[in-house]
């Protein structure tokens, strides 16, 4: 018979706004989308933001707009090219992290950064596995591993928030689907080895108007990716990459939403959309019923993710 383990029940420690305030806030996928929005929420609370991603012009964009906000909180940014997915370029950004911020402590570790696609189980190739697999699951582990025992050793408030999907909660499609069920899993097995001593939360977001479905322009070279200036200049413009920007929900709302959450200590963050609400819920109930029940796994219909998948629906009209 398996040992049973009876542990203390421990609190998602109450990171207050204020006590993060003056620390330092390292988002991986800072450059675009979500990662941008927690970066300005971060610094407009009063952290020092790290813009950490794998795109360096979009890094410098993101600074260049950034900075007026920084300026009047009174706080840094600083920009660093990372491919979250090689532990070793992640080491070289805790390096660049440490030399920049010697005394200030990490109060925010937002492992953000992510790609889209992948494929189906069946379809996608041993290189598309690695791809999403390194980026989506091992690049969270990567950051983890490398900034979180330092958090634990400052002795100070902090908070960490990984950034899965709607699809790490219902039930899972394609290669996708599977890293975000992983990051959930990453993310819950993370907060009962802190017990406590740092915030935990898992940002599990409807569609967001962001660049996501574009992802393959982070494809590192290694994960089969073409290299930039091997790529053909006349690339269609994709009308689900359109789609997503016209009906996603604003990056800001899951900002606001992961900051409501450390505040409060909530856990999962189900980020809905506004036109779509209560729909991550009903599809984490839905998964849960199944295997409960003896049932099999199906998702409810989004009203949201119709619009951004059918394309016989109308975009809306550009004011
Ligand atoms: N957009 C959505 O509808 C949606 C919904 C649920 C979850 N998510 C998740 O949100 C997270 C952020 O994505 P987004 O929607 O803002 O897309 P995005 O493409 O706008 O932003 C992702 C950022 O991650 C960076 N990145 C990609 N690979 C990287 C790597 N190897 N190392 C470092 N940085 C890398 C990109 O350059 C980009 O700046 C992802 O984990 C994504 O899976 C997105």
């Amino acid at each position: 018979m398996s040992e049973q383990h009876h542990t203390e029940p421990h609190k998602n420690a109450h990171a207050r706004i204020e006590n993060l305030s003056g620390g330092v806030a390292i988002v991986t996928g800072g450059a675009s989308g979500i990662g941008y929005a927690l970066v300005e929420a971060a610094v407009t609370r009063g952290m020092h933001g790290v813009i950490a991603d794998i795109e360096t012009e979009a890094i410098q964009v993101a600074e260049d707009n950034l900075s007026a906000a920084a300026h009047a909180a009174g706080v840094k940014l600083l920009g660093c090219t990372v491919d979250v997915s090689s532990q070793e370029s992640v080491a070289g950004l805790a390096d660049t992290v440490t030399r920049a911020f010697p005394d200030t402590p990490i109060s925010l570790l937002c492992c953000n950064a992510g790609v889209g696609g992948g494929g189906g189980v069946l379809t996608a190739r041993d290189i598309d596995w690695d791809f999403v697999i390194g980026v989506n699951v091992k690049g969270v582990a990567n950051c983890v591993r490398t900034f979180v025992p330092k958090m634990l050793s400052q002795n100070a408030p902090g908070a960490i928030v990984t950034t899965s999907s709607q699809d790490g909660i219902c039930c899972a499609q394609g290669v996708y689907g599977v890293t975000k069920h992983a990051c959930v899993a990453l993310t819950e097995a993370l907060y009962n080895e802190v017990r406590g001593a740092l915030s935990v939360h898992v940002l599990c977001p409807n569609a967001v108007a962001t660049n996501i479905v574009t992802s393959e322009r982070n494809r590192p070279v290694r994960y089969g990716g073409i290299a930039k200036e091997a790529r053909p200049s006349d690339t269609k413009a994709n009308p689900i990459a359109e789609r997503f920007k016209a009906f996603g929900m604003a990056p800001s709302r899951c900002a606001d939403l992961v900051f409501d959450a450390i505040q409060s200590g909530e856990f999962y963050i189900l980020a809905e959309a506004i036109d779509d609400p209560g729909y991550v819920h009903l599809e984490a109930q839905t998964r849960m019923d199944a295997i409960l029940n003896k049932g099999l796994p199906s998702r409810p219909k989004s009203e949201l993710l119709t619009k951004v998948f059918d394309l016989r629906i109308p975009l809306p009209d550009k004011e």
